[in-house]
Formats: structure tokens, sequence, C-alpha cells
């Protein structure tokens, strides 16, 4: 299970803080079936979320309805409780329009984006679009568009309500955020948005590095609640720590080596350009002498067999990495070697606030 390799994102959805705005097809394509489908599916899964203006663990939604032109039918002003927002969701299938072929899907996502941007809060944005019709005139532009909405800070998930037109599943997941593509068919697809919502939630200031981990045997991503940041330069581990306990992190617990293929082609490129070594979490406990790294909580948690340590000097008190050769690394200890390092925060999501936040893209 990739559950082991980091901290877990919470997955309380009574605690989320979004703004999503949904954008839904109302074109002949859609039906007033799958219209219905799609109100009471989202409205069971968002009953279960806080919706109020006001208040840090809250969330607030919009809907635009869109056919060849569009319509703003909720603001996130607007929101006061779940039952005004659900009043809204639960008649969409009033606005079908079975002689309506178009789609306006450029205009739609655009007005949703400047949606997002007017009414702003201090809450986590995010773009749910759901779609039926396929015209390539209405797609013109969109992977662009999506490209610059997601490059400033905004997830987009889709839901795709007729999966077997293949030119509408391949326009779709050229828009959504990495592998957040879904078909009203699947049977899970209930617990996955729920669990979506609850991962786009976790997320981390911009400048950090999110921990997160590809499963290929589901073609999706798992974020954890871990940010990383490597810092240049020559510091005492013992300081590092403090530097990093100060900001309410620790020193990188490297315990495994997914976590670790992540540092070495995610955070080191990226903050420690060049650097051949650097110090992380392993240390010898003032405590007991045992070797161990650092939790969150300030306790600490003695170390397994990942990395492979070779029996350090009496005298050694921390570990760091060393790229020895090409892309080759391992661990080595010494005393208070002063090097660059890399600290871990928590990151932001459901159960953890964060206010005034720039946020980190993944894509
Ligand atoms: C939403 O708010 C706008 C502007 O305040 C208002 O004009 C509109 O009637 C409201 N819509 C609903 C459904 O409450
Ligand atoms: C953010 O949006 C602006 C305006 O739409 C766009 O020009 C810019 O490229 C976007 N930024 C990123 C990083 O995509
Ligand atoms: C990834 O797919 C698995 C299996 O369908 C699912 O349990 C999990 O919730 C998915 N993750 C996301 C982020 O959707
Ligand atoms: C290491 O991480 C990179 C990018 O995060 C990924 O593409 C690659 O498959 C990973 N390698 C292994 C062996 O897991």
């Amino acid at each position: 299970m990739p559950n082991t390799y980091g901290t877990l994102c919470s997955t309380k959805t009574s605690q989320a803080w979004l703004d999503i705005i949904f954008i839904i097809d109302t074109a002949t394509s859609m039906s007033i079936r799958k219209l219905q489908q799609l109100s009471g599916e989202l409205a069971t899964i968002l009953k279960d979320f806080n919706f109020n203006q006001n208040g840090d663990h809250t969330i607030r939604a919009g809907i635009i309805i869109y056919s060849s032109t569009f319509t703003t039918l909720f603001e996130l002003n607007n929101i006061t409780n779940f039952a005004g927002f659900e009043k809204v969701l639960i008649s969409l299938s009033k606005y079908y329009d079975a002689h309506d072929f178009e789609s306006n899907v450029y205009g739609a996502l655009d007005a949703g984006y400047r949606l997002l941007q007017i009414q702003k809060s201090h809450r986590v944005p995010l773009i749910v679009l759901v779609s039926a019709t396929y015209n390539a005139l209405g797609f013109k532009g969109t992977s662009q568009l999506s490209k610059s909405i997601k490059g400033n800070g905004t997830n987009i998930v889709a839901i795709n309500f007729a999966p077997e037109n293949s030119d509408l599943a391949i326009a779709l997941q050229n828009i959504v955020s990495p592998t957040y593509y879904y078909v009203s068919t699947q049977d899970d697809l209930d617990a996955n948005l729920r669990y979506a919502f609850t991962q786009l939630n976790c997320i981390c200031p911009s400048d950090y590095k999110q921990f997160r981990l590809f499963n290929p045997a589901w073609n999706n991503y798992t974020n954890f609640a871990d940010c990383l940041s490597g810092v240049p330069g020559e510091t005492d581990p013992l300081i590092a720590n403090t530097i990093c306990n100060a900001n309410g992190g620790i020193l990188l617990s490297l315990t495994n080596f997914q976590i670790f293929n992540f540092t070495t082609d995610i955070v080191i490129p990226y903050d420690l350009k060049g650097v051949k070594k650097f110090s992380i979490g392993l240390h010898k406990s003032d405590f007991d002498g045992q070797w161990k790294w650092w939790n969150y909580d300030g306790s600490e948690t003695v170390m397994g067999d990942y990395p492979t340590m070779s029996n350090p000097d009496p005298n050694d008190n921390y570990g760091y990495m060393w790229n020895y050769k090409g892309l080759n690394w391992k661990l080595q200890t010494g005393n208070e070697v002063p090097l660059p390092y890399i600290c871990q925060y928590k990151a932001c999501d459901a159960e953890n606030f964060c206010e005034n936040l720039k946020f980190s893209q993944n894509n």
C-alpha cells in the first residue's frame, strides 16, 4: 500500500475548505436522466461537507450550466447552507435542452475561473467540469486555457457523461489536472470523488514540493501531507533541525525508497541543484542512543532497515545522504557535519487549515 510511504492527507469531508465551481453540460447529449443522476450523486457527496459563507473549515460552491451558451445558476457568494445549494442542484434537469447540440465549454470554463477570481476566498479553488457533448469548436483552446487555470493554482476535475465518445474522452483528459478524470458509469464514482475533493484540499505552499506517488495499477496519484524544502549552504544538522522546527517542521524523514526517489527526482534538482550531500533527520537519540527519525509531534521513531547503515562511528550523531557516483546515493553518518539539508512540513489539508496561502501546483 502506498499509505505507508508518507503522512496521509485528511479525508474528513466535514472539515474541508474548498471553493468548487461545477460546470455542467445541459445540451442534448446529456439527458434528463443523466442530469438527475448527477444531481443525486453530487448532493449525496456534498451533504457531508460544511457549507457556509464564513468559517475556516467550510466550503462554498457555484454552478454554471452550458450548451451553446452558458449561464451562472448559483454563485459562490450565494451560499448560505447546503439546503440552499441543494435546491438549485436538484433542479438541474429542468435546464436540459434537447434541441441544443452545441458545447461552449471554453466560455463556461473561462466564466468558472473568473467567478473563482471575482469571489475569491481563503479556500482552495477547484473546478469540476461535467460534459457529455463533444464539438471541436466548443473545445477549441480549452487545453491552453486549462493550462493557465491550473498554472495559477486551480485544479480541474472532469466527469464524462458520454464515455463512449472517444473525442470527448481525449478532450477532457487534456483539460484535467493529471488523472482527475472520471466517467459517469464507474461504480466507485461516489467514493472516488469524495476522496478526490479531500486530496485536492491537501496542498503545500508554493515553493514547497508536495510528496506524491503515481499508482501504476490505478493510473492515479496519491498526494501525501508532506511538503519538502531543501536549504543550501552548510549548516550543522542540529541547527538545521532547530530551523525546521521553528517553522513547525522536521529534518527529512527518509524512511523508504519512494520518498528517497521523490527527493532526488523532484526536490534536489529544484532546491539543491548539484548538491552531492545533504542532511536528513536520522539522528542518535539523546534519550537512549538509538538511531531514530523525528516525527511532526516531536516524538521519535526508531530507524527501520531503510536506508542501509554501515557501522557508524561511536561519535557519529547525524545521518546524511551522499551522491558518491552517478545516480547512486548512500547513507553516511557523521558528527554534526555542516551540510545542506531538507526540511519536511505537514501539508495543509481538510483538518489542517492554512491562511494566506499561495498554492503550489502539482502539474
Ligand atoms: C445570487 O446572488 C446574486 C447577486 O447577489 C443575485 O442576483 C441572485 O439572485 C442570487 N441567486 C440565487 C439563486 O440566490
Ligand atoms: C496565469 O494566468 C494568466 C492570465 O490568464 C496567464 O497569462 C498565465 O500564463 C497563468 N500562469 C501560469 C503559470 O499558467
Ligand atoms: C485511485 O484509484 C483507486 C482505485 O480506483 C481509488 O481507490 C483511489 O481513490 C484513487 N485516487 C484518487 C486520488 O482518485
Ligand atoms: C522515481 O520518481 C519519478 C518521478 O517522481 C518516477 O517517474 C519514477 O518512476 C520513480 N522511479 C521508481 C523506480 O519508482
